[in-house]
Formats: structure tokens, sequence, C-alpha cells
């Protein structure tokens, strides 16, 4: 008998709201509430409301052990999809209880949430309405994961060409986000194209361009009606406005061979102009290296021309980033110093202590990709345009142009000449986040090392620096990686480029693979005819039989999907539920950097929410402490 209060919360990010109707049953111990609409006046489940509601019952219902809510059509608004995060009820005698939900409700359904104390089975076993829902909540969640294999089965014995584009969004039609409806929505659009090299899931290539390379003679005239009227291709390159993707490590790996019929690899280059409008877009092309059968693409080319050059450039970018930015730059190398701490740093030793958290399962993950990725007949040879045999030459040549400071965030900026260019969110939050590893990794050095000799002297740590330089580097000098450490000032950055690469540049590198490949035309994974060598040959029935087939196409959308999943039991960068340092002073530094990480968090969230696009990739909550997937 009374008033319950019912306070429901929205996720706060774009598409979280419904106009979907909500109504709620409160299940008690004793009996259960009628179901009652959570109607306020004006619009209610926006994104990051939390709402409260009243709701009169006659009857007692005793503790609330289980909430029913129930999302149902609402007028003429089309289905839409909700993200709950949480729902908390207080009962008339000031009793509160809290039912997180933090998923998405999907159409028009019936979900049932548990009262948030940890329980299990045996906890339940007087309650046959508990047993049942933990129940009938596992038999749902079976369907729903059994359902993938179910639908990809169809999908991954057919090996013919996808008859329209449209049909590509079945394979993951129940796996929707509001990123991959916009990337299906946007992926021809040349400014979604520039955006990518700034916010997507390789934001890591183009250079500041102050002259043209001579293999890639693109004539003022070409790029005229692109860069606008009261400038020119020369006076943009001296501002400082042109930029270059350059993907020559491509040149001379071979292709690979799926389904029987032979693949095909281009190394294109291609040229950014910034606008005025502070958006980044292609305006030229050239599918090749050199060559005179290689014409240079333009926008004002035919519809099918300039999609399809664009597409030869996402797929070298899937090419580039699968096998080199994130296989060798993050998983292979993060092994590499997994396995040297391992070997060469004592339990005691306070960088062991520092380091063990960012090394978290980065040696499972590796097993596994070796498993499923790196073998004959597995995902890479099955459904990669490089094959195991071109994928391997492509490392080996990363491997052989690696360079220590394109590892080191800062550096990297200013070398690629990119730290004026606006909107380029993934460099104003790996700086920030750079910066705060910089100063946590400084205080644990500063408070343990007295001087540069007391570095120079810990014959643990420069074996720890030469195992890595021997091991993960093959000893290559020219790198620029130090295979010793001389002073506290090295050992400071040395320390934070290892944390950052295996917290930061993985996640930025590995968590939006899915979101921004499942619209497979704009993260291909092989070609199947070589590159037009002249204009006006493409149309959408060639741009179709050149672009992966079913079967591959599926492969490729499961694997992402797969390793985008976030893990059960995620540790975010800065979380050290292990207590392995036991002094004032490290457990303070350790405190004052979850306190900064916290404040970048909030400080990326907040420019977020007026982003059509958000960029979540480098936000401190949602980067693992270790390569860990
Ligand atoms: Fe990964």
């Amino acid at each position: 008998m009374g008033t319950y209060k019912v306070r429901v919360a929205t996720g706060n990010f774009l598409l979280a709201g419904t106009f979907s109707s909500i109504s709620i049953t409160l299940v008690g111990t004793h009996e259960e509430s009628d179901k009652k609409p959570l109607d306020n006046c004006g619009k209610d489940f926006n994104p990051g409301a939390v709402e409260e509601f009243k709701l009169c019952s006659r009857r007692w219902l005793g503790d609330i052990v289980l909430v029913r809510l129930h999302k149902e059509p609402y007028s003429f608004y089309p289905t839409d999809n909700w993200y709950c995060s949480f729902v908390e009820v207080v009962s008339p005698h000031g009793q509160s209880y809290r039912f997180p939900c933090y998923q998405w409700i999907e159409g028009y359904c019936t979900l049932e949430l548990r009262e948030g104390k940890g329980q299990l089975v045996c906890d339940d076993a007087d309650s046959p309405l508990l047993l049942e829902q933990r129940q009938a909540e596992l038999t749902h969640r079976r369907e729903c994961y059994g359902q993938v294999e179910l639908r990809l089965k169809g999908f991954l014995s057919c090996t013919n060409s996808w008859a329209k584009l449209d049909d590509i969004n079945k394979v993951f039609c129940f796996n929707k986000t509001p990123i991959t409806e916009y990337v299906r929505a946007h992926w021809r659009e040349d400014t979604f194209f520039g955006y990518q090299f700034l916010n997507g899931v390789h934001p890591m290539v183009i250079r500041r361009c102050t002259e043209l390379p001579c293999n890639f003679p693109v004539t003022p005239a070409m790029v005229a009606s692109s860069l606008g009227e009261s400038t020119s291709l020369q006076d943009e390159l001296e501002k400082g406005n042109i930029f270059l993707a350059d993907y020559k490590i491509l040149e001379g790996v071979p292709a690979n061979t799926i389904n029987g019929y032979q693949q095909y690899i281009a190394a294109p280059l291609c040229l950014l102009h910034l606008q005025p409008s502070g958006e980044l877009v292609p305006v030229a092309i050239q599918l090749s290296q050199s060559g005179p059968d290689s014409p240079i693409f333009l926008p004002s080319d035919s519809e099918w021309d300039w999609i399809l050059a664009k597409t030869w450039v996402r797929y070298a970018e899937f090419l580039v980033h699968e096998s080199v930015s994130h296989l060798l730059l993050t998983h292979l190398i993060d092994e590499a110093f997994t396995l040297a701490t391992l070997h060469q740093l004592p339990m005691c030793h306070p960088l062991f202590k520092l380091l063990l958290p960012h090394t978290r399962y980065t040696l499972h993950i590796n097993v596994v990709g070796r498993t499923l990725l790196l073998r004959r007949g597995g995902i890479i040879e099955r459904a990669m345009g490089s094959g195991l045999e071109g994928t391997k030459v492509l490392m080996a040549k990363g491997m052989s142009c690696l360079t220590y400071s394109s590892l080191c965030f800062p550096d990297d900026i200013q070398e690629r000449g990119v730290d004026c260019i606006p909107n380029y969110y993934y460099r104003d939050d790996g700086l920030k986040i750079w910066s705060a590893i910089e100063s946590f990794v400084s205080g644990i050095v500063r408070h343990y090392y007295r001087s540069d000799a007391h570095v120079l002297a810990d014959c643990e740590l420069q074996a720890w620096a030469d195992e890595i330089f021997r091991e993960g580097f093959l000893g290559n000098e020219v790198s620029g990686f130090p295979s010793s450490l001389r002073s506290i000032p090295e050992l400071i950055k040395y320390l934070t480029m290892w944390i950052y690469c295996c917290s930061a540049r993985h996640a930025a590198l590995n968590n939006g693979q899915y979101e921004l490949g499942a619209w497979m035309p704009n993260f291909p994974a092989t070609m199947r005819n070589p590159p037009p060598q002249a204009k006006g040959t493409t149309s959408l029935e060639s741009y179709l039989d050149t672009i992966p087939e079913v079967n591959s196409t599926s492969t490729i959308l499961f694997t992402l999907w797969v390793i985008c999943c976030e893990p059960g039991d995620s540790r975010s960068l800065g979380t050290y539920p292990d207590e392995h340092f036991t002094e004032e002073e490290p457990k303070r530094l350790i405190a004052a950097f979850q306190g900064r990480l916290a404040q970048i968090s909030q400080e990326i969230q907040e420019r977020n929410k007026s982003l059509p696009i958000p960029y979540r990739y480098l936000d401190p909550h949602q980067i693992e402490n270790s390569t860990s997937i």
C-alpha cells in the first residue's frame, strides 16, 4: 500500500532514447503490482536522462526482487531500440532497490531485471519465480548466441557476389549500432572518407604534404575544382592544407587465392585537402605507385569510378591496419614486451609491479590469434587479400620500417605534421592520455630511482630493455629503439610508450573494427579484380564483382564482431585491483592517475555529446589496460 518511486536511467549516448511506450511491473516477495505505464509530461527516456515516476499500489508487495520492463508501440512512431542503464525503486517505507540493465532493448518485448545483489543458483532455491527467471534468461541468451552461428551458416558457404549492395546488410542485421548505421548511410561521401583518416579505425596514416611526390603527378588543373576558386594547389601545399596517404608498403605484396580465384592488391596514393570548413576530403587517387596504366581518379569522375577508387584505398587501409598496425605493432610487439617483463624482472621489482597489469591476457589472445588467423586454412588465408604469404611479407616490411618515434605518440603527431588539423579527436584524446601516463610513470620512476646512474646500474632493467630490443625489434638499430636506458627521462619515455601501446594504441586500432567494418564496402578485406587501368570502366555490377563475395565477407565480419566484443572481465586503463604496490606513494600516484583519467573521460564524453559520430575509442573507460582482445 502506498506510493513507489521508480527511477529509470537511459544510456547517455546517440540514439539511446526511445519513443516507445514503456510500462513496468514490480514483482515483490509477497505479490506483484499491476502493469503501470511510465509516463510523465512530455517526452521521456531521452539519452542521458534519469527520470522519476510515481507508482501507486493498493497492495503491499513485499521486498522487490524483480522488475518487468514492457516496451510497446506508441502512436505512429516507428520501432526503435532503447538502451536502459538501470531502474531504481524506492518503496513507500524508503527501502531502495537497484536493478542493473545496461543493455539494448530491441523492438517490442518484455525484459525482466533482477535486483543487483549477486546471487548463486542455490541462493534462489526457495523461490520458484526467481529460479524460473534465471532459467528463462539463460535459455534466451543461448538462443541469441546460437542464432549468430545459424544465420552465418547460409552465408559462409555462398561463393557468389552480392546481388545488390543492400544485401550486405543482411549478414549482421541483428547486430546494428548507431555507428554501423551511420557508416551504411554515409560510406560514399567524401567527407566521411576523409573523416576516417582522422577518427576512424586507423587514424595514423596521413602526413602533411608540402611537395607532391614525383610518382603522383597531380596537376593543378585536376584538383582546381575540388580546391575552390580562391586558391591553387601550390598555395594549399604551402599553407599546409594538403595531406597524403601513401600505401607504398603494399607494393609487391603477393595476393591470395580465395574460393579458387586470384585476388589483387594495389599500392595506392591518396591526396587529401583540408577545406576551410575544417573537413578533410580526398581530391585525387592513384591506384599504383607509378606507371602509365594508372589513371589519377578525381571526385569529378563518374560515380562508380570514384567510389571504386576510394574503395581501393579503404582496402589498402584494411591490409595495412590489420597486418601491420594492429597485429604486428600492438599484439606481437606487446608480446615481446610481456615476455621480457616475465623473463627479466622479479616480482619485487617496482617496474614489474608497474607493468604486470599491462601484460594481462596478451599471451592468451595471441595464442588464439595464431590458432584462428595465422594458420593454414585460418581466416587470413580464407578471406584476406594478402593471405598468409602476403601478410608475412607485409609484416616483415612493417618491421623493417618501424621507428621508435612512430610509437611515441607526441613524436608521431609532430613527424606527420598533423598537429593543427581541426577535429582530430584521436590526436587530442591520445595526447591527453599520453601525458597522464607520463606523469604517473614519472612519479613511480622518480620514487625508486634517484639518479641517471641509478637507472644505468640496474642490471635487471637493462636486461629487460635489451631483450625487447633483440627479440622484439630484431636488434634493428636504424629503428631508433633504445637497447639500453641511460637516464631517468629516457626510462620515463620508454615506459610511457609501452603502457600507451598496450592500452590506448591498441584500443584506437581495435575497438572500432566491427562498427566501421560491418558495412563491408567501407572496409573490404580483399578485391577480386585488378584496379582499373582506364576511367569509365566501372559500373555497380562490376563493383559488386570486385568487392568480396558473400562467404569471405561473412568470415571477416564474424571475426571483427568477435574481436570487438567487450571481454567479460575487462579492466580499464589505470585500474589496478591487484595491489602489487604496498607503499603509500605509489598508491597516491595511482589514485592521482585514476583521477586524471576520469577527468579525461568526462571531457571526452562532454565533447562527444555534440558530435554526429562520437569518438569513443580513446575514452579511458573504454581502453583496456592491456592488449587482451
Ligand atoms: Fe586486438
